[in-house]
């Protein structure tokens, strides 16, 4: 037997057992001719200790192991004398009675500890020697831990797990798809699923009334924090269901995740928001709801003084930031080059201080009385000893999400946003469509598989754009702190309903029937009413153990340019391979 105790099991109640124990050497010290070692596997860290007057072969043994080396030990489990009560073996220690190396290590380029001195770059070229570190094993812990649940919670509710493919057609979920060229079909390619939308779909027509699967999705967009080429999904669909009870089923997982993981209770029910409020309040339709701060429209209160900025706006809108009148001229100059940066894109920031003294005091002291610019500053919901900044422009959406952006980077500085705080909520009643500008046509706003509301149905016939502009659809989203976990909707199940979608899109009859044949041929056989939602694995990880990066949660990521530099992909391919896939490499690429 190569061991029998781990490294983070022996207590004070084993000592004067003999163990065999098995890992790598974390380090060995020497002390006042003793040899101390630390012994790591992924259940803890056990101290070793060979003493002075132990046979010679064993001190030289013990002497020559370096970081990493991998040894087998016999010895006792003895009671230490200085006790480490951060560690939970730190009551015990071994007296080692004999060594065996198993394998050598050359020295790691970082060190594997719970604070390495490595970089990002090098603790990813060497991914395996970071994934032996302890926080790291942590996060993959934790996300077994939560898939597991999964599969119990939804294996309780008669789901079954089935597993779809993943060289498909192109899926439209709105990102660039990743495709794979075929070998057997010279010029032709296999796209990756962003998702296993289409196939979830087709397996209620087949009957399988409440389907599951933890599923990789690719996407060839930019990458972020939270985004990975490739991620994994939480899917799931169901037939014979209508919005709430998809939200039953899954808010009640996540209750079920919530308490079994983290023993931490959510509202029952949940809360819930329209797009539209959360549009209006947050500036943003994943609306951190943690702290308040929201954005009040203004518009009216400021017009007809003569300050064009704001005459001239669309839209004006505020938000109150509590303290905020003791800012100083260069913290409030710091916030509004802040703002001006492109990644938040405004033009300026008003602010107007209601001092603790009664005082008033603005940027746009000029033009307004104290009495009105008290005024606009209570409508904003400000209280004495708030300073409120005002953004304006000429659309609103526009203005709300700059507002939503310094909400929360507000709610960051005043320390609004602890990461153990957890606030989920749904948020409803999405716009079917969005209109771009730039194209002159509608998209779906979730996917062109979603259902208008049946109350909407007259706008969904409509040829006019304000009327189509006003379709909402049974669509959800599962935000927490500021961040989509999960989306979904109820789905198109009439073939015609799907077909009026695609026309909608500008999507024509044959591209429609080229792209989408499939399903809305699968639609004429009886496919019933069904509806589902997808949860970001990866984010759900990452979220529930108070982190940011979606990185630390997956075993082998991508970097910010997608790629894998401990395999050093993507890389080319031979000549032999581009012949056989038929394929020619531009010069110039
Ligand atoms: P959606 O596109 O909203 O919906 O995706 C569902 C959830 O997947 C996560 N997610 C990602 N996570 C990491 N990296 C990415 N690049 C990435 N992209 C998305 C998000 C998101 O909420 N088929 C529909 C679901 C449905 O309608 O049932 C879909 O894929 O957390």
């Amino acid at each position: 037997m190569f061991r029998d105790h781990t490294c983070g099991e022996l207590r004070l109640a084993n000592a004067g057992h003999t163990v065999t124990l098995a890992g790598w050497v974390q380090r060995s010290r020497k002390l006042g001719g003793m040899t101390f070692i630390d012994l790591r596997d992924r259940y803890g860290i056990t101290q070793l200790v060979v003493e002075a007057d132990a046979d010679a072969a064993l001190v030289e043994a013990a002497t020559s192991l370096g970081r990493e080396y991998v040894i087998q030990v016999v010895g006792e489990v003895d009671e230490r004398q200085s006790k480490n009560p951060k560690m939970p073996t730190g009551d015990i220690e071994i007296k080692v009675a004999s060594i065996n190396i198993l394998n050598k290590s050359v020295t790691p380029p970082f060190t594997i500890e719970d604070e390495s001195d490595g970089g990002e770059d090098i603790r990813a070229k060497f991914r395996y020697l970071d994934l032996r570190r302890n926080p790291l094993q942590q996060a993959l812990a934790l996300r077994h831990r939560l898939a597991h649940e999964v599969r119990n919670y939804l294996d309780a509710q008669d789901f079954m797990e089935i597993e779809t493919p993943y060289l498909i057609k192109s899926t439209p979920e709105g990102a660039r798809d990743f495709v794979v060229p075929s070998r057997m079909n010279p010029g032709q390619f296999y796209a990756l699923p962003q998702s296993p939308q289409t196939f979830k779909q087709l397996l209620m027509v087949a009957g399988y009334d409440r389907y599951f699967q933890i599923v990789r999705c690719f996407r060839d967009e930019d990458l972020r924090a939270d985004r990975q080429p490739e991620f994994t999904q939480i899917d799931c669909e169901m037939s014979f269901v209508e919005q709430e009870d998809v939200l039953n089923m899954f808010e009640g997982m996540m209750r079920t995740l919530f308490k079994n993981v983290l023993n931490v209770d959510i509202p029952d029910p949940l809360p819930r928001m329209s797009w539209y409020d959360a549009m209006d309040g947050y500036g943003s339709d994943k609306p951190d709801v943690r702290f308040g701060m929201t954005i009040h429209e203004i518009t009216d209160k400021v017009k007809g003084n003569g300050f064009a900025v704001l005459d001239d706006a669309a839209y004006v809108g505020a938000i109150a930031v509590p303290g905020g009148a003791g800012y100083t001229r260069k913290q409030i100059d710091e916030i509004t080059e802040w703002v001006k940066r492109p990644q938040v894109g405004a033009k300026g920031l008003i602010y107007i201080k209601l001092n603790d003294d009664g005082s008033v005091k603005s940027s746009i002291d000029k033009f307004y009385t104290p009495e009105q610019l008290k005024a606009i500053a209570e409508a904003a919901e400000a209280k004495t000893g708030d300073i409120i900044f005002i953004m304006s422009g000429p659309q609103k959406r526009k203005v709300q999400t700059m507002l939503g952006v310094l909400r929360l980077e507000m709610g960051g500085r005043l320390g609004l946003r602890d990461p153990k705080v957890f606030a989920p909520l749904w948020i409803v009643d999405f716009p079917l469509l969005e209109w771009s500008d730039e194209d002159g046509r509608f998209y779906a706003m979730h996917h062109p598989f979603t259902a208008p509301k049946p109350e909407h149905m007259d706008w969904f016939y409509s040829d006019r754009k304000e009327d189509l502009e006003k379709v909402c659809a049974n669509a959800y989203d599962f935000v927490l702190n500021g961040n989509e976990l999960g989306g979904g909707s109820i789905r198109i199940h009439e073939a015609d309903v799907q077909k009026r979608m695609f026309e909608v899109l500008g999507i024509g009859a044959e591209e429609a029937e080229y792209k989408f044949g499939f399903i809305i041929h699968a639609f004429q056989f009886g496919a019933p009413p069904h509806g589902g939602l997808a949860f970001g694995f990866d984010r759900v990880c990452t979220l529930f153990a108070g982190k940011e990066s979606i990185r630390d949660f997956i075993a082998f990521p991508k970097n910010n340019q997608g790629r894998d530099v401990m395999i050093d992909s993507p890389s080319q391919i031979d000549q032999v391979q581009l012949d056989e896939l038929n394929l020619d490499i531009r010069q110039n690429a």
